[in-house]
């Protein structure tokens, strides 16, 4: 039977300067808000990760030309052709972000057919949000068991002025129906909006294509109908997930990193827990670079410090990034607590963390304890969603022996060649093909 996983073995302390790609969960939204326009457009710091790779099945299969240029991590887009308005179920169920891409067909063909969203396993992941919100901005939604047809209200019949209220600061919800809301008809005003720097980084390219966007006070954002909308040359921000990975994995094995890209001012609190647990982290290292808070330094303490944390939206801690720190936590000495708040099942870490020898008390679906042990194990274990690979790689740096992990396809969703950034560094990682 043939065998793909990644063999981690224990690594002598990381050190290295990386530099970082594009934000997986920016590059995809920006990608899918192209429809709206009619157009080359071109996207630099593009990622290679799978699910930019499904992106652009998803955007040639409704007609778009798209060339990757991987040298140079340029991606160009030509939305001239694009003719169709339905994404099919087998594009659909393998990326949740699938679903991004409703907005912009509704705004550019006023109709749009999809399949429910796959991705990870992370609970039910309703699209509720997005529905209510296109409802009440004048599309009619004709749900079926497993797809969702909408389509739009005659003009004179649709709303001058839509106030919608996010029951929850959805970051899919806010950006889709941001999206939707730029062109057609109508002021729109998304109240209790997500504010995650992928969703500002989304807020400046509309602005680019020429969408009259304002955030305004309270978490609220006014976006007023134009016409027509201009393909867009944009450069992705730093993805802050990727940094938060680098930062662990030289934290959990006492090394050092320099990250001149990384925004500081995009990771503000996960930044102060890694303060708070000992390590010595410089901001503002990068002073050739466009922002004052961009480049990030963590020299890593001998003993670091059990601490609490919980996620939640922008700018709590970043539950993409409790996965990972959770890793580290389990070989921080004293007693650690953590809270998921954003989704009601993503500790399926626990389990495969476990069985490296981790003490972790999982108390229900979103609250765990865990007492920092001197040492993990090398175990096989199996990544269940995108963080959680990140989180059993930056166990096994650490775990005696050495780690098999299966389900790599995630850690392929969500990194660009992560593994050789790490082995860069020191790390004793490889990709194994057994056939
Ligand atoms: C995005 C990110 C993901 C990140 C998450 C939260 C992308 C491609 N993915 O996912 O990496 O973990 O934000 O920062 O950008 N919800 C509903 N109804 C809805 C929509 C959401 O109940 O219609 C709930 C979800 O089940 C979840 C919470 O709202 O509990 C937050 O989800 P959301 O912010 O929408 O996450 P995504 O946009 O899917």
């Amino acid at each position: 039977m043939s065998q793909h996983y990644l063999l981690v073995k224990q690594s002598p302390p990381l050190h290295g300067t990386v530099q970082l790609v594009g934000a997986k969960n920016a590059v995809l939204v920006i990608m899918a808000s192209v429809i709206l326009t009619n157009g080359v457009s071109v996207l630099e710091n593009v990622p290679q990760s799978a699910d930019v790779m499904h992106m652009i099945i998803l955007l040639k299969d409704l007609g778009a030309l798209v060339h990757f240029d991987h040298h140079n991590n340029k991606l160009t887009i030509d939305t001239t052709a694009l003719n169709a308005y339905e994404v099919k179920p087998d594009i659909m169920n393998k990326m949740r972000a699938s679903i991004l891409a409703v907005g912009p067909l509704l705004g550019r063909f006023g109709k749009a057919k999809v399949a429910f969203p796959g991705g990870c396993l992370l609970g039910a992941r309703p699209i509720d949000y997005h529905i209510q919100g296109f409802k009440k901005m004048g599309a009619l939604v004709d749900t079926q068991e497993t797809s969702v047809n909408i389509t739009l209200k005659p003009y004179a019949e649709r709303p001058v002025y839509t106030r919608f209220i996010l029951e929850y600061p959805s970051v899919g919800a806010t950006e889709n129906i941001m999206m939707f809301a730029a062109i057609g008809k109508g002021t729109t005003e998304i109240i209790n909006a997500a504010i995650e720097p992928e969703v500002l980084d989304l807020i400046e390219c509309l602005t680019k294509m020429g969408a009259q966007i304002t955030c305004k006070e309270g978490q609220v954002i006014e976006i007023k109908a134009v016409e027509k909308l201009q393909p867009i040359s944009h450069r992705i921000i730093p993805d802050r997930l990727e940094a938060g990975a680098l930062l662990l994995a030289a934290a959990i094995t006492k090394g050092s990193v320099h990250l001149p890209q990384a925004r500081a001012d995009h990771m503000d609190v996960f930044l102060d827990k890694l303060s708070a647990m000992g390590h010595n982290i410089k901001t503002g290292t990068n002073k050739t670079l466009q922002y004052p808070h961009q480049g990030i330094q963590l020299t890593a303490t001998q003993n670091p410090i059990a601490i609490p944390f919980k996620t939640g939206p922008y700018p709590c801690f970043p539950t993409d990034l409790q996965a990972p720190t959770m890793a580290m936590l389990c070989v921080t000495s004293g007693t650690s607590t953590i809270e998921e708040t954003v989704f009601e099942n993503r500790l399926l870490h626990v389990k495969e963390l476990q069985k490296m020898g981790a003490q972790i008390t999982q108390h229900d679906q979103q609250k765990a304890t865990i007492r920092g042990v001197e040492s993990l194990y090398g175990a096989d274990v199996i990544a269940t969603d995108i963080r959680a690979s990140c989180a059993l790689v930056l166990a096994g740096l650490v775990a005696q022996g050495q780690t098999k992990m299966t389900g790599i396809h995630h850690w392929r969703r969500g990194y660009e060649k992560l593994e050789e950034k790490l082995a860069a560094m020191g790390a004793l990682i490889e990709e194994i093909i057994q056939q």
